[in-house]
């Protein structure tokens, strides 16, 4: 049987629990960018997947649109990209329920971000935690997406969403929803904690200090980067000379993302240099890139019904690609509708 041929689609998404960080604009939205133009590009702010924990309903509000707002200043276009929230297209919640019953429980036992999420309370998280990466699926597959920009920790949930895509359609005898590519490419797709580069950057840490926030000010970034943790070491002259130093690599990956080039450039630069050196220049580095998207966020955050509008108005471009693709898969499962 010959594979069937989908329209090259990107979809992606970003949660709105707490702010966004340096690590969803380098591991995400600036990739999102890149990406945009190229290819038909959705891009999500998945609130669907933020009330899994819970969230204060005003906070939700203000989060959603943050996010949205974060995707608009760093430089996706709602003329060129379809910008939604994921729950005014309800058919995100109707084809996650189809996938709950194709997921199996031993492929859900298997993912690493539900067992370092629920730790030691696995008992008491709510049971949409655990279901989360059904429904991830469901926002990839509703739109046929091809492509899915996402960081490494998202990597398992992508490859997740093939296996769901291909349990259905053989369950099924179709050749229905298409096998999904991650992209992880670039220096930053997994950027590491400030304080500990064993850990991954995240909304959540305990210390501010271990991450840069997107709205944080220029003081208040030069600053986390100054006391980032190091090694006495100064930078070597090859990235292998980095091996070892998890926090080290880090900064030089931060940077290369930063100024869209490679690690390896970077290190040619600035070989042999002490901390003294490299850590100012990152964090007017940093800056430089980050105020404006930071000012122009807070702009578009003070006309919260413009950017309702645009939510509004991509969920209406999204629905009607949504709408016949699950209309489908009700027809090839045997619901009546
Ligand atoms: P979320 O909201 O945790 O993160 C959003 C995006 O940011 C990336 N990211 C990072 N990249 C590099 N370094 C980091 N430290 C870092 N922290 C976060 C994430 O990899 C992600 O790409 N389940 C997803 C949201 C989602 C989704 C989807 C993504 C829901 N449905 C469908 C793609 C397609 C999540 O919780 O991402």
């Amino acid at each position: 049987m010959t594979e069937p041929t989908f329209t090259p689609r990107v979809f992606s998404g970003i949660k709105p629990s707490g702010g966004l960080t340096l690590g969803n604009y380098l591991g995400a939205i600036k990739r999102f960018v890149g990406m945009q133009g190229a290819m038909d590009t959705m891009y999500c702010v998945v609130d669907l997947h933020a009330i899994t924990v819970w969230q204060d309903p005003k906070e939700l509000a203000h989060a959603t649109r943050e996010v949205a707002a974060g995707y608009l200043a760093a430089g996706l276009d709602p003329a060129q990209s379809t910008l939604f929230n994921q729950s005014r297209v309800s058919a995100h919640a109707e084809l996650g329920w189809i996938f709950n019953c194709v997921a199996r429980v031993g492929w859900m036992n298997r993912m690493t971000q539900f067992k370092d999420k629920a730790g030691s309370n696995a008992e008491k998280v709510s049971l949409g935690l655990y279901a989360y990466p059904s429904l991830m699926a469901a926002d990839i597959l509703l739109y046929h997406a091809t492509h899915v920009p996402v960081g490494e920790d998202q990597k398992q949930h992508v490859e997740l969403t093939r296996d769901i895509a291909a349990k259905f359609n053989h369950d099924f005898g179709v050749d229905f929803f298409p096998m999904t590519d991650p992209v992880i490419d670039g220096p930053a797709t997994r950027v590491m904690n400030l304080r500990d580069g064993s850990k991954k950057m995240s909304k959540s840490g305990e210390s501010d200090m271990e991450r840069i926030n997107m709205r944080d000010d220029a003081d208040t970034i030069a600053k986390k980067f100054k006391k980032a943790k190091t090694d006495p070491e100064p930078l070597p002259e090859t990235l292998d000379g980095l091996k070892g130093r998890a926090e080290a690599r880090n900064l030089v990956d931060i940077y290369a993302a930063l100024s869209d080039t490679t690690s390896e450039a970077v290190i040619a630069e600035y070989a042999g240099a002490g901390w003294g050196r490299f850590k100012p220049a990152l964090a007017d580095l940093a800056v430089d890139k980050l105020a404006p998207i930071s000012t122009e966020m807070s702009r578009l955050m003070d006309d919260p019904a413009e950017i309702d509008r645009i939510l509004a108005d991509g969920a209406a471009r999204a629905r009607a690609i949504a709408e016949p693709i699950l209309a489908r898969t009700y027809d090839i499962v045997g619901l009546l509708r």
